[in-house]
């Protein structure tokens, strides 16, 4: 297992593997469960300061400082948070893209505090974002992600996302996220991955 993640690790890194890429084709939003306390807003001027300290918390999306976020969210169309008991503990936007010529929402910076991670909250604001982005509609939906992210993997794949073709290293990568993933898993390996019989 840890030869198998460090080799998910190095295909994240390698510049001739782009970042991994998937598709909600779905016509409606999933259902989502509750988290007791803890409810999603979005964006209030003023956000800022705990915005902050909860991806420079989180740690796993690069460094981070004032610039950097209000660049995102000069970007971002609509922001979204997880509150719960007066605490920003996930947080994650909606951006206006064009792939290919082609408008689409991107699904961008999902990020659970370390203090709530676990309770389902990644799954809560990736869906709640989602189901805004669903009822935005005209647009295809999609997030990029990286091969290692085993946690956003599971969140996306059971929220409905799907594994996106479209480069030569995806099939083999996505393959290698599978056998990791195990059976729970099974039943979400798109046709263009799976083993051929
Ligand atoms: C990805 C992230 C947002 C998930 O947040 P979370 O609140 O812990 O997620 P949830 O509780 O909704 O759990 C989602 C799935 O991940 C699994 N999971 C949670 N923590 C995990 C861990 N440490 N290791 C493996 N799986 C884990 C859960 O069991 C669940 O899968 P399941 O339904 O098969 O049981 C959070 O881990 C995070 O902030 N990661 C760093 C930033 C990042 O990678 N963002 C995504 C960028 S594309």
């Amino acid at each position: 297992m840890r030869r198998l993640h460090s080799f998910l690790r190095h295909m994240s890194n390698n510049p001739k593997s782009p970042q991994l890429i998937m598709w909600y084709t779905r016509p409606d939003a999933p259902l989502l469960e509750e988290v007791p306390e803890c409810s999603v807003r979005s964006y209030s001027p003023g956000d800022e300061e705990q915005w902050l300290a909860l991806l420079q918390a989180n740690g796993q999306l690069g460094a981070w400082d004032r610039a950097r976020l209000d660049a995102v969210l000069g970007e971002t169309h609509l922001q979204y948070f997880v509150e719960c008991r007066g605490c920003l503990a996930a947080c994650t936007g909606i951006n206006d893209r064009e792939r290919d010529g082609e408008p689409c929402w991107e699904i961008g910076w999902v990020a659970v505090h370390p203090d709530f991670q676990g309770r389902g909250l990644g799954t809560l604001i990736t869906g709640a974002a989602l189901a805004r982005a669903v009822e935005l509609g005209r647009r295809p939906i999609y997030l990029l992600t990286d091969d290692f992210r085993v946690p956003a993997l599971r969140c996306y794949l059971k929220l409905g996302f799907v594994p996106g073709d479209g480069h030569a290293s995806y099939r083999e990568r996505w393959r290698a996220i599978f056998a990791g993933l195990g059976e729970d898993y099974r039943a979400l390996i798109p046709d263009f991955i799976a083993e051929e019989r």
